[in-house]
C-alpha cells in the first residue's frame, strides 16, 4: 500500500481539460471580484478595534502590513501551483500531485477548517451585525433566537435569559447555500453586486473619516509591552498580525473557482494576486484612520468601524456601514461554501469521498448535494457557537494549508524543474521558504488549546482516509505505469 502515491501533473492538467462538470463562465474581473468577496469581511469590520484596543494600539497597521507580507508569499505560491493545474481541489490537488495521497487527504481535512469553519465564524458575526442594524430601523429580533445556545444575555432592563439558539446565523447559511445551489454565473453575479457595495462603504468610509484624524492619537505609535507577551510592545504587534490574519483569509479561495474560469492560466494569478493586494492597501488605510480617529483603548467594540464614522461625525455613513458589513459578510460565507464544495468535489473524483459528492445537478451544473449538506453542517454550529469558540481553528487550519502549499511549490520545482508553468513564483527559492516560515511563525502565537482541536480533527480525519479513502481512492487502482 502507497500511501505517498502521487497524481502526476500531466494527468491532471488533462483531468482539468476533460471535465466538463463545471461551467467555464469567469473571467479575470469576476475572479478579482471572488477574491474580495471572500477576504473583506470580519476581519477589517471587527477584528481591527480589537486588536487595537488588546493587542498593538495604532500598531494594528502594522500587524496588518506583517500578516499582508505572510499572504502575499502564500499567495504567491498558489498562483503558480492554480496556473499549472487549475483544478477545484486547490492546496488538497496541489498536495496530491507533490507530497502524495497522504498529504492531499490531510490537507483537504483540514481545509474543512478553513473554508466550513470560517463559513461558520462569518455567520455568526453577520447576525450580530444584522440584528444591530435591524434595531436601528426600529425592529427587534428577540434575544433568545440571536446568540449562541446556551450563552447568557443580559437585556436591557438588566436581566438576563439564556438563548435558545442563533437564528439570523442559521438563515444567512440557508439562503447563501440556495443561491449555491442555482448556480456559479448567478452566484457570482450576486456577489458582484455585494462586492461592489461593501468596497463602496470601504471607499466612502476613507474618503470622509480622514478629515477626522488627530496625529496624536498616534503616539506612543507601539504602546509599551504590559508584561504579557500579547499585550502591546512588539510582540503585542506579532500577536496582533497572528489574529488579523484572519482578515487576509479568502484570497485562496479563487483557485477554487479554476475550473469554472475561462482562462485559468493567465486569470488565476490575476485573481488572487489582484484581489490580495487590493485589500492589503485598504485595510492598512482603514486602520490608520480608525486608530487616528478614536483613541486606541476605546476600539474594543463590536462594531468599531461605525463607531468611527461616529465620531468622525458621520451620523448616517455609521448605518450604512452596518449595512455594508451585512452585505460584505454574506459573500464572505458563500465563497467559503462555494470553495468547500469544490474541493469535496475533487476528493470524491479521486475516490476519497462518496461518488455522491460530485453528483452535478442537471440543470444548474453545480455540486448540489455538497452544497446542501455543507450547508447543513455549517448551519447547525453557526446556531450554537460563539464567534470566538468558530473562529479559533480556521486560522490554524488555513496557516497549515498555506505552509504545505508553500513547501509543494519549492518541491514541485525541484522535482519537475522542466515543466511548462504559465505563472511562475518570483525568487521561488526565497519566496516559497517564507512562506512556509511565516504561517509557522504565525502558528506558533496561537494557543495551545486551538493545536490540541487541531490535532484532535486531523485523527478524525486519519480515520475517516483509513476507513474508506485508503480503499476506494482511484490512483490506487489505476495500473502502474
Ligand atoms: N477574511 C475573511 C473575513 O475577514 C474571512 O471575514
Amino acid at each position: 500500500m502507497d500511501l505517498f502515491r502521487r497524481k502526476s501533473v500531466t494527468d491532471l492538467q488533462a483531468e482539468a481539460a476533460s471535465d466538463q462538470g463545471l461551467r467555464r463562465v469567469l473571467g479575470p474581473a469576476n475572479l478579482i471580484m471572488l477574491g474580495i468577496g471572500a477576504i473583506i469581511g470580519t476581519g477589517i469590520f471587527v477584528l481591527t478595534g480589537t486588536v487595537a484596543a488588546l493587542n498593538a494600539g495604532p500598531a494594528v497597521v502594522l500587524s496588518f502590513v506583517l500578516a499582508g507580507v505572510a499572504s502575499i508569499f502564500a499567495a504567491l505560491c498558489y498562483a503558480e501551483f492554480a496556473a499549472l493545474v487549475p483544478i477545484a481541489g486547490s492546496a488538497y490537488t496541489y498536495g496530491y500531485a507533490t507530497l502524495g495521497e497522504l498529504f492531499a487527504w490531510i490537507i483537504g481535512w483540514d481545509l474543512v477548517l478553513e473554508y466550513g469553519l470560517a463559513a461558520t465564524t462569518v455567520a455568526i458575526g453577520w447576525s450580530g451585525y444584522v440584528v444591530s442594524f435591524l434595531k436601528d430601523v426600529g425592529i427587534t429580533v428577540p434575544p433568545a433566537f440571536s446568540a449562541a445556545a446556551g450563552s447568557t444575555v443580559t437585556l436591557a432592563d438588566g436581566s438576563t435569559i439564556t438563548a435558545i439558539f442563533n437564528l439570523p446565523a442559521v438563515i444567512i447559511v440557508a439562503l447563501v447555500t440556495c443561491l449555491l445551489v442555482v448556480g456559479i454565473k448567478e452566484s457570482a453575479n450576486v456577489n458582484n453586486v455585494i462586492v461592489f457595495i461593501k468596497v463602496a462603504v470601504v471607499l466612502l468610509f476613507i474618503a470622509l473619516a480622514a478629515h477626522a484624524i488627530n496625529p496624536a492619537n498616534w503616539h506612543p505609535f507601539i504602546p509599551p509591552n504590559t508584561g504579557q507577551r500579547e499585550s502591546f510592545g512588539f510582540t503585542g504587534v506579532v500577536a496582533g498580525a497572528g489574529v488579523v490574519f484572519f482578515a487576509y483569509i479568502g484570497f485562496d479561495a479563487v483557485s477554487t473557482a479554476a475550473q469554472e474560469a475561462k482562462n485559468p492560466q493567465r486569470d488565476m494569478p490575476m485573481g488572487i494576486i489582484g484581489s490580495l493586494l487590493i485589500c492589503t492597501v485598504l485595510y492598512i488605510i482603514v486602520s490608520a484612520i480608525a486608530t487616528g480617529v478614536v483613541p486606541y483603548a476605546e476600539l474594543n467594540v463590536p462594531d468599531p468601524i461605525a463607531k468611527v464614522a461616529d465620531r468622525a461625525g458621520l451620523g448616517w455613513v455609521s448605518s450604512l456601514i452596518k449595512l455594508g458589513a451585512v452585505a460584505g459578510l454574506s459573500s464572505v460565507i458563500l465563497v467559503q461554501l462555494m470553495g468547500q464544495a469544490r474541493v469535496f468535489y475533487s476528493m470524491s473524483k479521486d475516490g476519497l469521498l462518496p461518488p455522491i459528492v460530485n453528483k452535478i445537478h442537471p440543470k444548474f451544473h453545480t455540486p448540489y448535494i455538497t452544497q446542501i449538506v455543507i450547508g447543513i453542517a455549517v448551519a447547525i454550529p453557526a446556531g450554537f457557537l460563539t464567534v470566538r469558540e468558530a473562529s479559533s481553528l480556521v486560522s490554524i487550519g488555513t496557516l497549515l494549508a498555506f505552509a504545505i502549499v508553500s513547501a509543494g511549490v519549492f518541491v514541485l520545482r525541484v522535482r519537475e524543474p522542466n515543466l511548462h508553468r504559465p505563472f511562475k513564483t518570483p525568487f521561488v527559492w526565497f519566496v516559497s521558504v517564507m512562506g512556509v516560515l511565516s504561517s509557522v511563525y504565525l502558528m506558533y502565537y496561537l494557543p495551545q488549546r486551538t493545536w490540541i482541536r487541531l490535532f484532535v480533527w486531523l485523527a478524525i480525519g486519519m480515520v475517516v482516509y483509513f476507513g474508506y479513502g485508503i480503499r476506494n481512492s482511484k490512483l490506487a487502482k489505476q495500473p502502474p505505469r
